[in-house]
């Protein structure tokens, strides 16, 4: 353990220490100089069987050693913490001038904002907004709202059939089984709408869809009339087009009510036919097990698209089912 040995443990250590490029080349450095297989430690533990003259000269020197390597470690660690922090703010730098791409948050389609408007009118009047299945029952869909198999009406609503034919589901052409629905499974008295999806196979042109959608109305109660029928209908059509709206019933026919009527808008100076309506059909009353001596009721069903296109002055189908953002964004729609 001779002095020249000693100085040559710390000129290794303090050469290694400043060869070191990185924090983890240090620590590998680090272990070889200071560990317990280093020179300084084999001879530090080699100490105890020198003879207690030769320890305190000796372990004055390694503990001089020992200090040294201490030294030039945390000099050596001190320098390359320093280079790593300016290392990792220059290389995780965040250009904050940079343009970023903006995600779109989606939103709702004029068709699902004009139903929910719907909805919420009739809610705060009572009305319980009800749903049904988009394949339909035929006997739902047409013979218990009086129209038989051989029935002309049958074909004024041109029906999507669901193979196999003898099934006797079809996409439904109108949200009025949804009516027969609601009467068969709830006692009146009945105020009911239901917004849906409806199907014919009609083309699609400027004013019509093979997939479009409806709204219905129902109430069966005691004393219903066509005043109210009309008060209603005068309600919605002012809360969807503005007070200045004017409604007219023109008689039409529809199977399931008697009297039928068309309902028309004068809206932007002509009259404009809005939907369906009429008093309940006895017999349709009768087949949900109605009793027709106490209750009367009144029922209509509108075009949604139909609504949206009058009211924004859309002319072209097209844009409604087309789904093109640059329409959509027109209503509001935050996107
Ligand atoms: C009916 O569907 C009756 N169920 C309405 C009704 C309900 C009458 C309750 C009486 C009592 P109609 O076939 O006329 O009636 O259709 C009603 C509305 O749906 C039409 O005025 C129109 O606005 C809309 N409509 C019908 N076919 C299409 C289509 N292919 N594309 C877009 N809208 C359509
Ligand atoms: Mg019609």
């Amino acid at each position: 353990m001779n002095p020249a040995d000693i100085a040559s443990w710390i000129s290794d250590a303090q050469k290694a220490f400043a060869a070191a490029s990185d924090l983890d080349a240090l620590k590998v450095a680090r272990l070889a100089h200071t560990g317990d297989k280093a020179p300084v430690s084999l001879a530090s533990r080699a100490l105890g069987s020198l003879s207690s003259e030769e320890k305190a000269s000796a372990g004055k020197l390694i503990g001089d050693a020992k200090a040294e390597i201490a030294k030039a470690l945390a000099q050596a660690t001190e320098k390359l913490e320093i280079e790593r922090d300016a290392k990792v703010l220059l290389e995780e730098v965040v250009d904050i001038t940079l343009p970023v791409q903006r995600t779109h948050r989606g939103g709702l389609h004029p068709i699902s904002i004009i139903k929910n408007e719907v909805s919420d009118f009739f809610i705060e009047q009572g009305f319980s907004v009800e749903e049904g299945p988009e394949l339909e029952s035929g006997w739902l869909n047409f013979d218990a709202l009086n129209i038989p198999a051989d029935h002309p009406a049958r074909t004024m609503q041109d029906t999507f059939f669901i193979e196999p034919i003898e099934s006797g589901v079809v996409l439904r052409t109108q949200t009025s089984p949804v009516q027969i629905r609601s009467m068969l499974t709830q006692e009146p008295p009945i105020y009911m709408i239901c917004p849906g999806r409806t199907f014919r196979a009609d083309e699609l042109d400027a004013t019509h869809s093979p997939v479009f959608h409806q709204v219905e109305g129902l109430v069966v109660d005691k004393g219903i009339t066509m005043a109210h029928l009309k008060g209603t209908l005068d309600n919605f059509a002012q809360h969807m087009f503005g007070a200045d709206v004017v409604t007219r019933l023109r008689p039409s026919f529809f199977p399931f009510t008697e009297p039928s009527a068309e309902v028309d808008i004068f809206f932007n100076g002509r009259w404009i036919e809005w939907g369906g309506c009429g008093m309940v059909n006895p017999k349709v009353l009768a087949t949900c097990g109605i009793d027709t001596d106490v209750y009367t009721g009144f029922a209509f069903g509108m075009g949604l698209e139909r609504t949206l296109m009058v009211r924004h002055g859309i002319t072209d189908m097209h844009d409604i089912v087309e789904g093109d953002l640059r329409f959509t964004r027109q209503f509001g729609v935050g996107l």
